[in-house]
């Protein structure tokens, strides 16, 4: 779905913008220059996390039911895409409807905790980002550059350095990545995201500062997280400033309201993640209204759920216990 709408994007990057405002009426351009038109779409690439929940989640399961003819499934979201499963289902109740049971493996919510090189893109002003990077396409590694990595990682003794590495994003589990695949972890990730993303998830953090110091914003983000943890409701729909109004009808954006949704929820998190802290997602916990299972692992870091050796015995035995007990 993601590669679709960029190489739609790419593709109507080269049409001129005459024929741009008479095609809008095509997907997916249509549902690109829906939110602000001035903000950001003749580059296109101008999606958060929002519209990933708004449209590539209806579509991808819609189109999923239609094709195996069901009528719901299971949804298991790691990271982001768990975030992007409480977005879509407490805002589109009809959605919800075809979930039998949602499963977010570490979440990001508020990232009051987020620590590593995370926390330090997240914490660069927005000006900044979007200034640097425009509204486009945001690679952390260019494709090139990621089949150097892979082929870097394919040697020894350069392999576990390059599980140092991960371990220095994601947090620090030892012996529990395999080594051998350094490769393929560093060859493959991360992927690719929208200026946008990131600048959306900069702001659900920024909110946070700005609240528990008022007189110095830059002051309160660099004070550790006493303060920064007391306020954790900022989740919100993307900030536009002074467009605000006329996206929302409001001066500031409104909340997502992760409460309204009921469909039945088990969310994980590791006790060693430095992307999605297990801290911040306890504090989704309570806004879940139909949590039906929860389980902190304690060694886990941000992406031993996806890479972990020990995932089939620690994670994925529950998964599939919870998937029978929620046909
Ligand atoms: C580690 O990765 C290699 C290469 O893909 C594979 O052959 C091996 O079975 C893996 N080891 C474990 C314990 O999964
Ligand atoms: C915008 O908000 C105001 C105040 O809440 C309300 O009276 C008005 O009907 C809203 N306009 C639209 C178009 O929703």
């Amino acid at each position: 779905m993601w590669l679709f709408i960029i190489v739609a994007c790419l593709v109507q990057q080269t049409i001129d913008s005459k024929e741009l405002t008479s095609k809008r009426h095509l997907n997916p351009q249509e549902f690109m220059t829906i939110i602000v038109s001035t903000e950001c779409c003749y580059v296109c690439v101008c999606y958060s996390f929002h519209e990933m929940a708004m449209y590539d989640i209806p579509a991808a399961i819609d189109f999923i039911l239609q094709k195996t003819q069901q009528d719901k499934l299971y949804y298991i979201g790691h990271s982001q895409g768990g975030g992007v499963g409480l977005i879509a289902f407490s805002v589109m109740p009809q959605l919800a409807k075809k979930i039998k049971l949602l499963m977010c493996f570490a979440p990001p919510y508020t990232l009051g905790s987020t620590k590593g090189p995370m926390k330090m893109l997240l914490s660069l002003p927005d000006g900044f980002k979007k200034s640097v990077w425009g509204n486009k396409e945001f690679r952390f590694f260019s494709n090139k550059l990621k089949a150097i990595n892979a082929n870097l990682c394919s040697h020894p003794v350069m392999d576990k350095f390059c599980l140092q590495l991960i371990f220095l994003c994601a947090g620090f589990n030892r012996g529990n990545l395999n080594v051998s695949r350094a490769d393929m972890y560093l060859g493959t990730y991360p992927d690719f995201t929208s200026v946008k993303t990131i600048r959306h998830w900069s702001q659900v953090e920024y909110h946070k500062c700005f609240l528990c110091n008022t007189k110095c914003v830059t002051v309160c983000c660099s004070q550790k997280f006493e303060c920064l943890v007391a306020i954790s409701k900022e989740f919100k729909y993307f900030d536009y400033g002074r467009k605000n109004k006329v996206v929302y009808n409001m001066t500031k954006p409104p909340f997502y309201e992760i409460e309204k949704m009921t469909v039945p929820t088990a969310v994980w998190s590791g006790g060693n993640d430095i992307i999605a802290h297990s801290k911040d997602i306890e504090q989704l916990l309570p806004r879940i209204t139909n949590l039906v299972f929860h389980k902190t692992i304690p060694s886990w870091h941000h992406a031993d759920f996806i890479w972990g050796l020990d995932a089939p015995k620690r994670l994925y035995t529950d998964v599939l216990y919870l998937m029978e007990k929620y046909k």
